[in-house]
């Protein structure tokens, strides 16, 4: 990337994928026209959209040069977009010292990397993003592809099933919702909830981390709890290997699940290692003729024993769905979502709009994605710095306390001796305040003070998800200036007779307007944004 010395534009080159079945692409029409306010320069490969619906006309008219052939796609291209991992011959088509962004997974494909060195190139991983870095989940593209997949992976379900997924009274007879079983709500798992409960299922969900059991109620689905207490998380959003206790204990709930419900949906996965395997060939036996599995983690061993990886096969009668490429079976979707998400990378390297990429390995970010710079292996990135405690300068002794859910600020807290002082300190200004005030402003004092307490304390306990639609809502609240206003227009003594002078009135009369659409925008958008979190 810095290796190109010429001012000019750089060159983003977009092929045809190549692997079998794949049918998703790297760019889409509206992201190539900002890719090109950038300042870049953008090629696509003829036919790389095609099976996205998105045709060669669509990329020239958003100003891409189409390019024939895969070979003359590679060779001028400085950095290369792409979706699925470079096969050996695409990595022998790239341009010597080039860049290639996306989908590598090095840990899986160790001599992807070496081919990669061997070509001098610069490669940024989209699969290494730091997911748990809030300005990172623009780039997510692991998550905009679980979301996709997890609602595919539900209507294959519907696809094989027989039967309705809402329940219905019919002239012809009664019909049951159908019962859906998803296991592990982790992204993927949360779309599938998500939308079988708006097709009209009863929902049931597991997963090994107790934190996502509102996160399942949420979307219309019931957490089902193993019955056996062990905390599942392992950090970073992600499951740990959890005990044999608790695997026997999770075992006999999914038997029970398998006999009861009709569609089960398994997404469980831990990063690094192979799928637990949760539903054993007894529990398939077990299930209702024409029940459906539709196995999520197949690509990784699969978490039913009897999936076939990529193929979808009656077992027991029961239909075992092991589709690997779920988010390429809604090309358009996924591929936009993912051009979206590389877009925000680009801008992210591209800061001064001048067409030319930087690979700022200061960025947390972007040197977590960095997996190949200029040829030297730079992956696996060092582990994230913690956040920063909100008070970290109390001493320079070791952080022993753990953050423990509850009461004021996490991090270092305050040592007690400096808490006494700030007491102590409070105490005699309260008791100055108390005996020199005038009377009329300790009344408003307290006021001031109660409120200031309670305001913390109702922000402090609300889930930091809900804090946007707490400050639309406050803000409504705040427009108790209205009141202010309405006493001005008719004061409570000036009796019948007692208007007030003009200007006051008018002024009064502009403050209600103000305040009226403060306050009710405010609850406008609060409703707007609650709305988000229901079904
Ligand atoms: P994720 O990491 O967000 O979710 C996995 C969830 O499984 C986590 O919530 C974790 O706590 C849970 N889990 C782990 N072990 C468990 C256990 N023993 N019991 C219950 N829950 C457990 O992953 P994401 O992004 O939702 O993907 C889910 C799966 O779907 C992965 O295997 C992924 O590779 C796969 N996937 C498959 C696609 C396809 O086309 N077939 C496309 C996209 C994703």
């Amino acid at each position: 990337m810095q290796t190109n010395p010429s001012p000019q534009a750089q060159r983003i080159g977009v092929p045809r994928e190549i692997f079998p079945g794949e049918k998703r692409v790297a760019s889409v029409p509206d992201v190539v026209q900002k890719l090109i306010k950038l300042g870049f320069t953008v090629a696509v490969e003829s036919g790389a959209g095609e099976a996205a619906n998105c045709s060669d006309d669509a990329y020239r008219a958003a100003g891409a040069e189409i390019v024939n052939g895969a070979a003359a796609l590679w060779a001028s291209s400085d950095i290369v977009l792409k979706v699925r991992p470079p096969s050996e011959a695409e990595v022998a088509l790239m341009r010597e010292g080039g860049t290639l962004i996306g989908f590598v997974w090095p840990a899986q494909n160790p001599d992807l990397m070496q081919r990669l060195v061997a070509r001098n190139a610069t490669v940024l991983a989209i699969d290494c993003l730091p997911r748990t870095l809030s300005r990172a989940q623009k780039m997510d593209a692991l998550t905009s592809t679980a979301g996709v997949s997890g609602y595919r992976a539900v209507i294959e379900a519907a696809n094989a099933f027989g039967r309705y997924f809402n329940g219905q009274i019919t002239a012809a007879g009664k019909v049951p919702p159908a019962k859906v079983f998803i296991a592990g709500a982790g992204v993927a798992g949360l779309a599938a909830i998500g939308t079988a409960a708006n097709l009209g299922a009863i929902v049931r969900a597991n997963d090994t981390r107790a934190e996502v059991a509102d996160q399942v109620k949420s979307l219309g689905g019931e957490f089902v709890k193993v019955d056996y207490e062990e905390e599942g998380s392992g950090g970073g959003g992600y499951a740990k290997v959890m005990s044999e206790g608790f695997q026997a204990a999770q075992r006999k709930m999914y038997a029970d699940q398998a006999k009861d419900v009709d569609i089960i949906i398994t997404t469980a996965l831990i990063p690094g290692k192979p799928a637990p395997k949760l539903i054993t060939a007894e529990m398939v036996q077990s299930m209702k003729p024409g029940s459906v599995i539709v196995d999520m983690a197949a690509e990784q061993g699969g978490n039913c024993e009897l999936t076939v990886p990529g193929e979808a096969v009656v077992r027991h009668g029961v239909t075992i769905i092991g589709y690997t490429d779920l988010a390429s079976r809604l090309a358009k979707q996924s591929s936009t979502l993912y051009a979206t998400n590389l877009q925000r990378l680009m801008e992210e390297l591209c800061k001064a709009k001048d067409g030319q990429a930087v690979v700022n390995m200061e960025d947390d970010a972007i040197r977590g994605l960095t997996v190949i710079k200029d040829g030297a292996i730079t992956w696996p990135a060092p582990p994230l710095k913690a956040p920063p405690a909100p008070a970290p300068k109390a001493a320079a002794a070791p952080v022993a306390e753990k953050k423990s859910g509850h009461g004021h600020g996490a991090g270092a807290p305050m040592s007690a001796k400096a808490l006494t002082i700030v007491f102590a300190v409070a105490a005699v200004l309260f008791w100055l305040i108390g005996a020199y005030a005038p009377a009329a402003f300790l009344g408003h004092f307290t006021v001031f003070v109660l409120a200031c307490f309670i305001g913390y304390m109702v922000v402090w306990n609300v889930t930091p998800a809900l804090h946007t639609p707490l400050m639309s809502v406050t803000n409504a609240i705040s427009s108790i200036i209205a009141i202010g206003a309405l006493v001005q227009i008719a004061p409570p003594e000036a009796g019948a007779n007692g208007r007030p002078d003009g200007l006051i009135l008018w002024l009064a009369f502009a403050a209600l307007v103000l305040t009226a659409v403060n306050m009710f925008g405010g609850f406008a958008v609060t409703r707007r944004m609650l709305a988000m979190f229901r079904k």
